[in-house]
């Protein structure tokens, strides 16, 4: 298929499925890629006839909206992000654990792909903070929509471009290597677990004290999703929580309540 067919087949459905055009346009050729295989699969001869079909056929709109997910991850990325939790914002959350009754830091990773970024939150805290915290202990939700990558986060096992980032100290003593894979330590495991959730109808139970929701509802979503998505994140942050948004991302228009924290890292605070 054509680019412009394409884009111009995008930029009709995409509004259907309340995402917007411009978080698509460098990831375009992924989708695109997807769509062309299925008109193919169903023997339709051009996008024009693939309209015809999504307004014959109204479930064909889940099928299109997989085909729009794009779960390009991967361990401590955006390395800055992450040195700046672990340095100022989960110390802070532990040092109030260590004082209060709840001694667990309970952090949520909406849209989590395989677990890079939620796994990415235990090694922070096992390698720079556990040992400052004796009595501190981290649990960490992540929720996906997507079946097959939430297997593979169970399993916990990535390809080298995945872990690349990790200072090699931690990776050896994190993951053992099987084949071409390097599968995470139980006891990392362990902090971590993951739940099958759609971000656009759900979200997991209790109040937690940091969401990270990176590259995903503020890039793809569009701008009425995103302020519902924000309010599902706010209802589950706890008072001066923190929230932390994609690096190419902003907060959408109406958010009196959250702060800029680290502006430069997206990490903004819920107010109390
Ligand atoms: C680009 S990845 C981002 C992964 C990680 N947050 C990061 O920044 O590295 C976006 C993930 O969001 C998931 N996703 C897309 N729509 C979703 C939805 N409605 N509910 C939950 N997850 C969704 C995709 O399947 C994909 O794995």
């Amino acid at each position: 298929m054509k680019d412009d067919e394409c884009v111009r087949f995008m930029q009709w459905a995409l509004p259907h499925l309340r995402m917007q055009w411009r978080g698509f346009r460098k990831v375009r050729r992924q989708v695109c890629r997807r769509v062309g295989r299925r008109l193919r699969r169903l023997q339709l001869p051009d996008v024009n006839a693939y309209k015809d079909y999504l307004r014959t056929y109204s479930s064909e709109w889940n099928v299109l909206d997989n085909y729009c997910r794009i779960s390009i991850s991967r361990f401590l990325r955006d390395k800055g992000v992450f040195e700046c939790l672990g340095s100022n914002i989960l110390s802070a959350f532990a040092r109030m654990a260590s004082t209060s009754e709840d001694n667990t830091i309970r952090c949520w990773s909406a849209g989590c792909a395989s677990g890079e970024e939620a796994y990415t939150l235990a090694l922070i805290w096992h390698f720079l903070l556990m040992q400052d915290y004796p009595g501190v202990d981290i649990r960490v939700t992540g929720t996906e929509v997507d079946q097959n990558l939430l297997e593979r986060a169970e399993k916990a096992c990535y390809s080298l471009s995945s872990i690349q980032e990790l200072p090699g100290r931690w990776v050896a003593r994190a993951f053992d290597l099987a084949g071409t894979q390097y599968c995470l330590h139980a006891n990392f495991r362990e902090k971590v677990e993951f739940t099958r959730q759609d971000i656009r109808h759900e979200a997991p139970e209790g109040l937690f004290h940091m969401i990270l929701c990176r590259n995903m509802a503020f890039t793809y979503f569009d701008a009425d999703l995103q302020q519902e998505i924000l309010e599902r994140i706010h209802d589950r942050l706890l008072p001066e929580g923190a929230l932390v948004i994609g690096m190419h991302e902003t907060i959408p228009g109406k958010a009196p309540d959250f702060v800029p924290w680290f502006p430069n890292m997206k990490i903004y605070r819920k107010k109390r």
